[in-house]
């Protein structure tokens, strides 16, 4: 079984509780606030579930932003990395998720990311963090589909579980 940490950066906490149900979806898994991590404690884990929403107009959240670089450059080798983001598919309907697709953009070369996400059910003009017609990793909505938010994460942690 593999060791698997949750990571999520939040600004109002939505993205720590979709973070905490994840975790309970999985069953067992360590979970940790960007904001307060120390990198090194990672290590351990073969899995890791990065968490982020998007601010601004279609800006990474604000404490995974200021960490993004020495993120990395961590050792990826033997990790397994998924991601999943929130964002606002009505409001920022030209930018939905694309914090996600940052933390993507910076790990993609060096980093072995499961978990892509088909774009079907979901209604929005543009997102960055869309690439071959999937998503990078789970999308939620939690300010306007929040009714899809719990089938969304059943069905995403159905999928990992081939990885762990
Ligand atoms: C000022 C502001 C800017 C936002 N910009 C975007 C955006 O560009 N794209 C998007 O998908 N969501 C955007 N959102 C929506 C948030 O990502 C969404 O509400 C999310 O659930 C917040 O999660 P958090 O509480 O974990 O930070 C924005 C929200 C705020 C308040």
């Amino acid at each position: 079984m593999s060791k698997i940490a949750i990571v999520y950066g939040t600004s109002t906490g939505a993205t720590k509780d979709i973070a905490e149900k994840i975790q309970k979806a999985l069953g067992a898994a360590d979970l940790y606030d960007i904001a307060n991590l120390n990198l090194d404690q990672l290590k351990p884990y073969d899995l890791w579930i990065l968490g982020a929403s998007t601010t601004g107009y279609g800006d990474l959240q604000d404490d995974w932003d200021s960490i993004l670089t020495k993120f990395a450059a961590l050792d990826f080798s033997g990790k397994k990395v998924a991601l999943f983001g929130l964002g606002d598919s009505s409001s920022y309907s030209d930018t939905f998720v694309n914090g996600m697709a940052q933390i993507y953009n910076a790990i993609q070369e060096k980093a072995e990311i499961v978990g892509a996400v088909s774009t079907d059910g979901y209604t929005y003009d543009d997102s960055e963090a869309v690439v071959d017609g999937k998503f990078v990793g789970l999308a939620i909505d939690e300010d306007n589909e929040y009714d899809q938010t719990d089938s969304r994460i059943t069905a995403w942690v159905n999928d990992l579980k081939q990885y762990i």
